[in-house]
């Protein structure tokens, strides 16, 4: 008989954790990202941490390591919606899909900062971010996400981003403003 060996929340922050402390951030993002896949293939994750009966959610917090300030999050999304184009202010974002895929919009700013309230952006990357496949950001990092009904992703923060101060981008009005987050804006 095959032995199923399931990864889980614990494995993986203390994994992620050695990845920090070996490899340091960025280099080791590439790294947190597998484990991430790996955490993304167990398939009682959200029913172990959510519930039998997986609720939808704006946004639950399902794990935080104290020694790195990592944070897991879970965003289960009943009906299609898409984000702004933002950053993550000084966070590392690894987004990973769990349930039916995301479209994912890389972006790079192309002005210099220098005009405040302007920004000027052009379309790095656009791809499918399919169920199992994770993507990391650096510090910095400008992206958009849009999907379909009942997708759920799992998102893993260095820091709290929630609490800090991130940019938001209208790319067809050329501005930049500071997100409010704690108003659901991101
Ligand atoms: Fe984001």
């Amino acid at each position: 008989m095959e032995t199923v060996t399931t990864y889980t929340l614990d494995q993986f922050l203390a994994d992620t954790r050695a990845t920090i402390e070996t490899k340091g951030i960025p280099a080791g993002l590439a790294e947190i990202r597998d484990h991430l896949e790996r955490l993304l293939r167990n398939p009682d994750l959200l029913k172990k941490h959510l519930g039998d009966s997986v609720p939808y959610t704006e946004r639950t917090t399902i794990g935080r390591d104290p020694e790195t300030d990592v944070h897991v999050l879970v965003h289960g999304r009943e009906k299609a919606g898409k984000s702004s184009v933002h950053d993550h202010g000084p966070c590392w974002v690894v987004y990973g899909n769990y349930k039916n895929p995301t479209r994912m919009r890389r972006w790079r700013r192309l002005d210099d900062g220098s005009r405040p309230g302007y920004a000027e952006l052009t379309l790095q990357r656009e791809f499918l971010n399919e169920p199992g496949r994770a993507v990391a950001f650096a510090a910095g990092d400008i992206h958009s996400i849009e999907y379909g009904d009942d997708t759920f992703f799992v998102r893993v923060t260095g820091g709290d981003v929630e609490t800090k101060e991130t940019l938001r981008f209208d790319v067809e009005k050329k501005t930049v403003e500071i997100a409010n987050r704690a108003r659901g804006q991101r």
